[in-house]
């Protein structure tokens, strides 16, 4: 969730490090702060609010801009201890010889702080963080990697760090244990971040820890060994995103980038994934065998926000396409409600960052208990990737905006590319996949052409933008659409808005409709459109203003309502995707019209790595 930068090597390190931290804003943040040793001073520099504020402060010390050595620098999202210039990282100990940022959550901080403050040890801030730098002065003989070691076996939690120390200039000693650390190998620089959107612009070669390595780097040698002291070899991995991947680039948000971005993102999800002489999909990453694909008979998807949703989908896609009995658990309940897991049970944990801590729980959950686990995921190399061994990669690029848009999308058309496989395994014929297959490349010029509506579709979010309250309603597959299309006008715009299935809306919270509490209703032209007809009348007739969803052309809703957003004809599967796009659009302009910040949406971020 916060963020971590280091850096060592030739350049002036504190510019390199606001640069990093600018590219990791989108994780979360509510202060920021950064340290450097040059000349064996520890020179520090905290300031709550943005990076930008912290890099005024940093501004009024111009010494800082030039001084080459090493620093880290970290951006909060606060978790122990309100967001204040004291609890922003890093935190030093009392000789202000060692510095530490901290990702994750130590469970016996307090424990730790008593025992501290009991051999006279002031603290300065309320975190649980601050223990480290202590516990790291405490143990230092001589060598920060082997202090930072004897300091770590002392905490329980979580924690990815950097560390550096005014008595060793030059080294960065890094660590994870469930919060994701990479080292991105430079020329005669080598760097170490929370996130590879912060190593771009310096290198594409990184290497990712996993639970319990510990790394002294320097700026042409990285030192790995595990928490025993051991030494490791870890792969070195290339990142195939560029840094302009991650910029705005002519956008006024990385969320509008992201959703235009929708043909080609979807187009690189597809490319290579079809094989129409047998009319069905081809995932290799699954590195599923014909036998083990043949004994499937229940799959279990796991994954939160967005991600669940796209899991939704998917439940409707393996069981209407393949026939496969499907359910979709919130990841943060399925490790703790004892799930029940067979032999050929295929668990697909679902992740935009592949860092999620609720869905490395379940992956862990679902491994332990003999499932088949694949992944679907954008971040090559991230924790769930890795874990859960095989999956499929949505190859979306950066997703920057937390707010999710092409990154569910992918994960929507890879599900469908999955369920062709499995139903051309057991039940569809070779012309029925080939039918599905073509309605799947053709997503991409649906999507182009709701995004040609983007002028109308502002209209009518202006028109919308001063409401407080929403209800979202759909049927079959564009249930879990409304679902989702609620969750991004909330998490932008801070309407309350909640996603119903449209048959439920009288079964509770019709009661509350009135003039002041739209409904939009997804009345595409698929199985279930009569339904929704009543549906949206019964609102009408409780004077709840409707925006329509429909397909191009079809007139029975026009007589209801004058806000509709028309997407073009498509199957009941396919339907999502365009529908998704125009929600997002509309959710999007909502919140611009409010004057809210659309990327950085308040109280969120983008990775959600503690439970
Ligand atoms: C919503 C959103 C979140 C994420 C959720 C899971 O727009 O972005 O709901 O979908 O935090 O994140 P990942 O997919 O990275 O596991």
């Amino acid at each position: 969730m916060c963020g971590i930068i280091g850096y060592t090597g030739k350049l002036a390190a504190a510019p390199v490090l606001i640069e990093g931290l600018k590219r990791l804003e989108y994780r979360g943040y509510d202060s920021a702060g950064l340290a450097v040793v040059a000349d064996e001073h520890m020179y520090q520099v905290k300031s709550v609010g943005k990076v930008a504020q912290l890099e005024a402060v940093a501004g009024q010390q111009p010494e800082l801009k030039k001084l080459a050595g090493c620093g880290i620098a970290h951006t909060r999202w606060a978790t122990h201890g309100a967001p204040s210039t004291l609890n922003a990282h890093p935190h030093l100990d009392e000789s202000g010889r060692f510095a530490v940022v901290h990702n994750g959550i130590i469970e016996n901080y307090q424990e730790l702080r008593k025992h501290l403050e009991g051999k006279g040890v002031h603290f300065r801030s309320q975190t649980d963080s601050e223990v480290i730098p202590h516990l790291i002065a405490g143990a230092y003989e001589g060598d920060l990697l082997s202090a930072v070691a004897a300091a770590l076996k002392q905490l329980d939690g979580t924690y990815g760090i950097a560390v550096i120390s005014s008595l060793e200039p030059g080294v960065v000693v890094t660590a994870r244990k469930g919060s994701p650390i990479v080292i991105g190998l430079g020329e005669g620089e080598n760097l170490v971040a929370s996130d590879i959107a912060a190593l771009l612009p310096y290198t594409r070669q990184v290497i990712y820890l996993n639970d319990g390595d510990i790394a002294a780097i320097t700026a042409d040698k990285v030192d790995l060994r595990n928490i025993q002291n051991v030494p490791v070899e870890r792969e070195v991995a290339k990142i195939d995103w560029d840094a302009g991947q991650a910029e705005k680039g002519n956008y006024p948000h990385f969320m509008l980038k992201e959703i235009f971005e929708q043909p080609e993102t979807i187009e690189n999800a597809i490319r290579g994934r079809i094989d129409h002489e047998m009319g069905t999909a081809i995932l290799n990453g699954m590195n599923l065998s014909p036998r083990e694909l043949a004994l499937i008979n229940r799959i279990v998807i796991a994954g939160c926000g967005s991600s669940m949703h796209a899991g939704m989908l998917g439940e409707y896609y393996f069981e209407d396409i393949a026939g496969i009995s499907t359910s979709v658990e919130q990841a943060a309940e399925f490790r703790y409600r004892n799930p029940i897991i067979e032999p050929n049970t295929l668990v697909i944990p679902i992740s935009q960052s592949g860092e999620t801590a609720d869905t490395i729980a379940a992956v862990r959950e679902a491994t332990a208990k003999g499932a088949v686990v694949t992944a679907l995921c954008n971040v090559v190399g991230s924790t769930i990737a890795r874990e859960s061994g095989r999956g499929v990669y949505l190859h979306a690029g950066p997703e920057i905006s937390v707010a999710s848009t092409k990154a569910f999308s992918s994960q929507v058309v890879v599900l469908l590319l999955f369920a062709l496989l499995l139903g051309r395994n057991r039940r569809l014929s070779r012309s029925e996949g080939n039918e599905l297959a073509d309605q799947i490349e053709q997503i991409p010029e649906l999507i182009r052409s709701v995004l040609l509506q983007a002028p109308e579709i502002k209209k009518i979010a202006e028109r919308y933008a001063d409401k407080e309250d929403f209800f979202y309603i759909g049927r079959g597959c564009l249930y879990p659409t409304a679902l989702e299309g609620a969750l991004k006008l909330k998490e932008i715009s801070y309407i309350h808005a909640e996603g119903y299935h449209a048959a439920e809306l009288k079964h509770g919270p019709i009661s509350l409709l009135d003039e002041r509490h739209p409904v939009l209703a997804l009345a595409n032209d698929i199985p279930g459109k009569d339904k929704i007809i009543g549906n949206i009348q019964e609102c009408r007739a409780r004077k709840a203003p409707v925006v329509a969803v429909i397909t191009r052309g079809d007139s029975a809703v026009r007589s209801m309502t004058q806000d509709v957003i028309e997407v073009p004809p498509c199957s009941r599967f396919i339907a999502p995707l365009p529908t998704t796009v125009a929600l997002q659009l509309f959710a999007y302009y909502v919140a611009v019209a409010r004057g809210c910040e659309v990327d950085q949406p308040r109280n969120l971020a983008k990775s959600v790595t503690v439970e």
